[in-house]
């Protein structure tokens, strides 16, 4: 390697992007310094996703585009999903890439790029025995405001559609001291927002004799002085259990606002998907929120066309839209993935046939969000002031329920507001956002 100069680009979840400012902290704090191009580089890295085969197909694409650069002495590093699913192969099919390691080596990184700088070629971290977190003194946070925390990697469930099993490996629970610490320490270093972070947060647990559980964790970290906002993702039905509402319902420092991606709406899909909980028993955890004191904003995840899944069972999702009326959500089409049960399994539905059915879920829940968000007009909210809109003129805030409320504030030509709390009335709502103009501060 000429330089120490290095790039990453960064694809897939908030797990993705926090080991990549885990990553960019261990670069810096090993001399290299950070570039906003891969032609500027000396090391260009990409931290990859798998999860569906258009996000695998996304880094191919790159490594594909810079092919020619490596003749220039660029050493290139594939991290991440990719990188764990499909190991050394990333060698052959891309013979310029000298690095391949995944999430669950990266407390290796230091040593693998003593490795690189010494001209190995071909250096990997693959190994998912591990009961390590990637636990980091070095990160480097890319928002001033908001800041990841990791409470537990991997993952032990084994849903028949998902890859993060393979590529994550075991569930690992940081210590809540640990976590605590690192809270603390962001607290003080002037971030009001945390964000908890895990494949499934609800199955943490504590490893120290403290023995917290999920929801003794969250409580606790909404006492911090100092945070005003507190977030977790991402959580799994089954292991959601009602303290965790109870916790959030304490506290308003602990946003009200609950992921919980269902998957789909038939108990027989849900079966077959390996979920371990029926349309049933996810209701009931839909009841233990909405009966909550706060009112707590509903997002989900939804898979179209998982093998099996009839015209029936896709009327059962449609249905458990209108039951739950969810705030927003996220489609998506099944993508059959590499070691998955899924993959072997028959009544494959057709491309054409996904696409139809996700066409008709987005169309239904579209007309959801139109007609909650217009409920919301002329409500105040409180908006963590996230950026500015120029051309709008508008500040871009962020309520509590993780709605995006854009504001116009009469003094706004002069300092900035990024990063402030502030309360702005709801005039205007789209399907996807809310408009509105600040209000005095309500204490
Ligand atoms: N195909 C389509 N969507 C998937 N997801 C996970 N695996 C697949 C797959 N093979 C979706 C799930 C999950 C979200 C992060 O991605 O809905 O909750
Ligand atoms: Fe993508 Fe899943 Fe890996 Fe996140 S954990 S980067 S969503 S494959």
């Amino acid at each position: 390697m000429t330089g120490k100069a290095f790039y990453i680009e960064t694809f897939g979840c908030q797990m993705n992007a926090h080991d990549s400012e885990k990553v960019v902290g261990t670069l810096l704090a090993k001399g290299y310094s950070q570039v906003d191009t891969p032609e500027a580089a000396d090391l260009v890295l990409y931290n990859t996703c798998s999860i569906r085969d258009k996000a695998e197909q996304k880094v191919f694409n790159r490594l594909q585009n810079f092919k020619r650069a490596a003749g220039k002495g660029k050493v290139f590093g594939v991290l991440g999903c990719v990188a764990q699913q499909e190991g050394e192969k990333i060698f052959e099919r891309a013979p310029h890439v000298s690095l391949v390691a995944g999430s669950a080596s990266y407390t290796r990184l230091p040593e693998m790029l003593v490795q690189l700088e010494a001209g190995n070629r071909r250096v990997t971290g693959l190994s998912l025995d591990t009961d390590e977190t990637f636990d980091t003194p070095f990160t480097r946070r890319d928002n001033p405001h908001r800041a990841y925390i990791t409470i537990i990697e991997g993952c032990d469930k084994s849903c028949a559609y998902c890859v993060v099993p393979f590529t994550r490996g075991p569930e690992r629970s940081r210590t809540s001291e640990s976590v605590m610490a690192e809270a603390r320490r962001l607290a003080e270093a002037g971030y009001t927002e945390i964000q908890l972070l895990g494949q499934n947060v609800n199955s943490y647990r504590d490893p120290s004799p403290a023995g917290w559980d999920f929801a003794t964790l969250l409580a606790r970290t909404g006492e911090i002085p100092g945070i005003r906002r507190v977030r977790y993702t991402t959580s799994h039905p089954r292991d959601f259990v009602k303290a965790i509402v109870d916790a959030m319902d304490a506290n308003p420092v602990l946003c009200n606002h609950v992921h919980l991606p269902v998957q789909s709406g038939s108990s027989r899909i849900l079966a077959s998907m390996q979920r371990l909980y029926t349309r049933d028993q996810y209701m009931q955890r839909i009841a233990w929120i909405k009966n909550a004191r706060r009112n707590m904003a509903l997002t989900t995840d939804i898979i179209v066309g998982f093998p099996g899944e009839t015209e029936a069972d896709f009327e059962e999702t449609l249905k458990l839209l209108d039951e739950v009326q969810y705030d927003s959500l996220f489609s998506f089409k099944y993508s059959p993935r590499p070691n998955t049960a899924a993959l072997a399994m028959e009544d494959k539905i057709p491309e054409e046939e996904k696409t139809r059915r996700l066409m008709i879920l987005n169309e239904k829940q579209r007309a959801i969000q139109i007609r909650r968000n217009t409920e919301l007009i002329g409500a105040v909210e409180e908006v963590l002031v996230e950026g500015r809109h120029e051309a709008l003129g508008q500040w871009i805030g962020r309520t509590s329920q993780n709605r995006t409320l854009n504001f116009t504030h009469p003094d706004a030509g002069g300092a900035s507001l990024v990063g402030q709390y502030m309360h702005a009335r709801v005039t205007r709502s789209g399907p996807n956002s809310l408009a509105g103009e600040s209000v005095a501060n309500v204490v």
